[in-house]
């Protein structure tokens, strides 16, 4: 591997991703007709590491997945991106986890995960190690809060760069603020752990604020088809969303915080690395499913 691709470890889920396309989303106590039903390898911490890989950093993943199919199906297709599987463990007795997700005609989607095997994911006794040889430790909150906790901890103690995904959102613990490098959250997660409201470009500066007092050193709010706000020390930016056909917004922010932290690793400020993320993102949205609408680098246009 050559020495001047970004080093990410990714601690994150693995999940099958059992979609439906449906022309509505059913009521509650509504029937309605799906048009299609389909397994796609997903899962935040998969997906992530799918778009750092093809965006062109060096990926380890450490992980957990059941010995059955699906954790087959979903180590397969993680090294068919290069990426090191050799952290992700195999457990009997309990299923890969898997995320229900249901897709409207407009591309917008509501998930619900079942955890299986990641709520399993240990950190390996190599960890320090790795980390050691790493330039970033990526985590989201897919993997049992105790093992991000050791993890943080053991990132900090070798200066590897932590960047939290807190999603599905839940109250991050307050001594992981100083070790959190860059803090990559939605308006929802940025409004739900802030306490603010947060809705546009400038509602999400004051959250940003917010998370640098903590002690969090760069910060990016995404705002959907509004873009993105970026804050480190150097000051703020803002970035508009390219306008695209919708297919699925699936994995669109996995793609966006996997290509922007490739990007950084490359040595991009935080602004120029936000911009490739929303043009990686842009495409990411105009294709169907987790995993397979990630683009490969050569696709994202120069911004
Ligand atoms: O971020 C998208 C992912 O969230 C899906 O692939 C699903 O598995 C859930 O983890």
């Amino acid at each position: 591997m050559s020495s001047n691709k970004t080093r990410i470890v990714v601690l994150g889920s693995l999940n099958m991703d059992v979609v439906l396309r449906c022309d509505t989303m059913p009521a509650r106590g509504e029937t309605v007709h799906a048009q299609s039903l389909s397994y796609i390898p997903g899962g935040k911490g998969g997906n992530q590491a799918v778009a750092c890989a093809r965006h062109g950093a060096q990926v380890a993943l450490v992980g957990a997945v059941g010995r059955d199919a699906h954790g087959e199906e979903l180590r397969n297709a993680l090294v068919l991106d290069g990426i090191d599987v050799s952290h992700v463990a195999v457990h009997d007795g309990v299923a890969t986890g898997s995320a229900v997700v249901m897709v409207e005609q407009d591309g917008s989607n509501r998930i619900a995960v079942i955890p299986g095997a990641n709520a399993l994911a240990d950190l390996p006794a190599s960890f320090a190690e790795t980390l050691k040889a790493s330039d970033f430790l990526v985590v989201q909150f897919e993997t049992p809060l105790d093992v991000l906790d050791r993890a943080m901890a053991v990132a900090h103690a070798v200066g590897c760069k932590v960047v939290l995904n807190p999603s599905p959102v839940k109250a991050v613990p307050s001594a992981w603020w100083p070790m959190i490098d860059t803090l990559v959250a939605n308006e929802h997660e940025a409004a739900e752990l802030s306490g603010m409201a947060v809705a546009d470009a400038h509602s999400a500066l004051a959250a940003a604020q917010h998370f640098l007092s903590q002690g969090v050193r760069r910060v990016v709010v995404t705002l959907g088809s509004q873009g993105a706000l970026a804050l480190d020390a150097s000051g703020h930016s803002v970035h508009p969303a390219p306008k695209v056909q919708v297919v699925d917004t699936t994995s669109a922010g996995d793609t966006f915080l996997g290509t922007m932290t490739t990007r950084l690793g490359e040595g991009c400020t935080l602004a120029q690395a936000v911009e490739w993320a929303i043009q990686a993102a842009a495409l990411c949205i105009g294709r169907a499913g987790a995993q397979p609408s990630i683009p490969q680098r050569s696709e994202v246009k120069a911004p």
